[in-house]
Parts: C-alpha cells; structure tokens; sequence
C-alpha cells in the first residue's frame, strides 16, 4: 500500500476494506476488533489521559530514559537524519527529541490523521527549521514511504511499545516492512514494554478512574459510526489482565446481558458474559526482541533502560538480510 496522502483519513467512514474487516471479527468464532480502532480523536485523548495514570507507567518510563539518556541517545542516532514517527498521535515524543537530534525531516504517521494535523500545525511554528509532512497512514497494513521523505539517513521513531500491540510473528513481518524502507546506512529507535511483575502490568490496564475502561469502551462508538453499528456502550463492560504464558495483556469487552447488535451488512447475538478481544499488549524480555529485531533484518547497536528495567529504549541499525 502506498502511504496516502496528507489529510485523507484511513478510516474514513463506509469504507468497504474497513466494514469487511470489522464484520469479519465479529463474526469471528472469538468475536475481536483490531486495537487499531481504539483510535479516533477521542480515543486518541482517551489515551493522552492514559497516560498521565499513575497505574500506567510505560509513558512516564519511557519519558524518564529519554530525559536521562537522551545526549547518548542523540550521539548514537547522529543528527540529521529523516525521523519518521510510527504512531505520533500528539507528536510529543519526537519533540521532546528535537533540540537533541536535530533532524532534517520530520515524518509523523498516525491513523488519527485530523488529530495529527493540529498537532504538527503547532509543532512546525516550533521548529521552522524542520521540514514536516504528516502523512495519515495504516502502517499496520504494510506500506512504502512515499519519495518525497529523503532515501539517505531514515531512522524510524517506535517509541511507547506500540510494537506491542502485534503478535512476535506480526511484529517480524512490521519491523520487516521497515527495514524494507531503508538503506543500508537506516535505523530503529524504538520503545518496548518489558515482562515484570503481573500486579503491577495488571493494574496498569485497569486504572481505578476508569480511563481506561472509556478507551475501550470507545473503541464501539467509533465502531457504531465506521460500520453503522448499534453498539449500546451501557451493555458493556472493560476487562484486562496479563496472560503470563502468551506475555501479553488481553483487553476485552464483555457482554453485560444477552445483546444483538446490528451493522451494515451483518448481525450477531451476544450471549451474557461473551467477549470481544480488542487489544493484546506482549511485553518482551531485552533477549526476547534482540532476537526479534534479527530475524527481521536490524541489530541492536545499544539499549537504555530504568533502574528498575520495566521498560527500554533500543536503537537498532539495518543490516542486510
Ligand atoms: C499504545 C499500544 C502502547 O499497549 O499499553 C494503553 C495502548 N491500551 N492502555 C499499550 C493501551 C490500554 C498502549 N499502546
């Protein structure tokens, strides 16, 4: 898939690939919505209150090995370079890199694309000097850069353990795509969720304000107006919990009462208690990903972490395959 254009939103209602994929989950024998429709602008709000949790420390984590590291980090990601953010929602991350990195270009990707446009028009004043072309893009669905992002000195920005949303395979065949968009000299700055103690990942999906009770229950309005569906939100209810076997966090919405819901072009009867997988969030070990980066064509050059190791940040460098 070519990367579409500035201001064309992926999501765009009564778009048929869309309301295929949609009814096929919920059809499903395990009825699922893919997480990547947790993501409308008010999800991606949802998810900005998210992360000012305390339960939720990935950000705060990952923000304190940036602020700690960030001169190292720099040093070894070199300046210059075209960063293309992966999921830049309010571009806030990047910006924080920019004073030390300096890049020449600034790609933002984000499925979110009305959301991401406000954010980049701010962050252009900010920085003049930085050349920036968001671009609303499904990356999950495999995609090429299009020619106006420089060939030389790519360095793709994954910060957040976004990976973590695909499965080990799913996320080789994703780092793949990537590496197919560099050269020789491109790289990976990337953000993954470290395996830890399931108290603390627990609690970190199951906030006691509720904030992330509304992310996923949100996730079925922005269903209700991309299918023409007839969720009740009322009838629903979050759940999520580590899988330690599968290390990942399941995210579910479970069926209250006997429902039926209705969208184009199907229906389906939801028996009390059934539920609709909506996100998994696999946290890996640092020897777990390094092997994953290598199958999928990168090599870990150096890794940051936290004292207390619950999350990394790694650069890894393109080697050929
Ligand atoms: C944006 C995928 C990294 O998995 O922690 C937060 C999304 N889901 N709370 C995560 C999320 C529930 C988040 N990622």
């Amino acid at each position: 898939m070519e990367a579409e254009p500035c201001g064309e939103a992926p999501l765009a209602h009564g778009n048929p690939a869309v309301l295929a994929e949609i009814g096929a989950g919920l059809l499903a024998r395990r009825p699922h919505i893919s997480p990547k429709y947790l993501y409308d602008t008010l999800g991606s709000r949802l998810f900005e209150a998210i992360c000012e949790l305390d339960e939720y420390y990935p950000t705060r984590t990952e923000a304190a090995i940036f602020a700690q590291h960030g001169e190292a980090i720099a040093a070894c990601v070199g300046q210059g370079v075209s960063l293309i953010d992966l999921g830049a929602g309010n571009c806030a991350k990047a910006a924080s890199l920019f004073p030390l990195l300096q890049p020449q270009q600034y790609v933002p990707l984000d499925i979110s694309v009305d959301f991401l446009s406000a954010a980049v028009a701010g962050l252009q004043q900010r920085f003049p000097a930085i050349a920036m072309t968001p671009l609303g893009v499904d990356f999950s669905a495999g995609f090429q850069l299009p020619e106006h992002v420089h060939p030389q000195r790519r360095v793709f920005f994954y910060p957040g353990s976004s990976i973590g949303n695909f499965s080990p395979p799913q996320a080789v065949a994703l780092l793949r795509n990537l590496r197919d968009n560099l050269g020789a000299d491109g790289g990976l700055l990337i953000g993954i969720d470290l395996v830890k103690q399931s108290s603390v990942l627990d609690a970190a999906y199951n906030d006691a304000l509720g904030v992330t009770a509304a992310f996923n229950l949100n996730l079925l309005r922005h269903v209700n107006r991309l299918a023409g569906a007839n969720f009740e939100l009322r009838q629903w209810q979050h759940c999520a919990y580590f899988d330690e076997a599968a290390s990942r966090i399941e995210m579910h919405l479970q069926a209250q009462c006997d429902v039926s819901v209705r969208w184009q072009g199907g229906e389906r009867q939801f028996a009390r208690g059934e539920r609709i997988h909506t996100e998994d969030s696999y946290k890996y070990t640092r020897s777990g990903f390094r092997q994953l980066l290598g199958s999928a064509g990168f090599e870990e050059v150096q890794c940051w972490t936290d004292t207390s190791c619950w999350f990394a940040v790694l650069y890894a460098r393109a080697v050929n395959r």
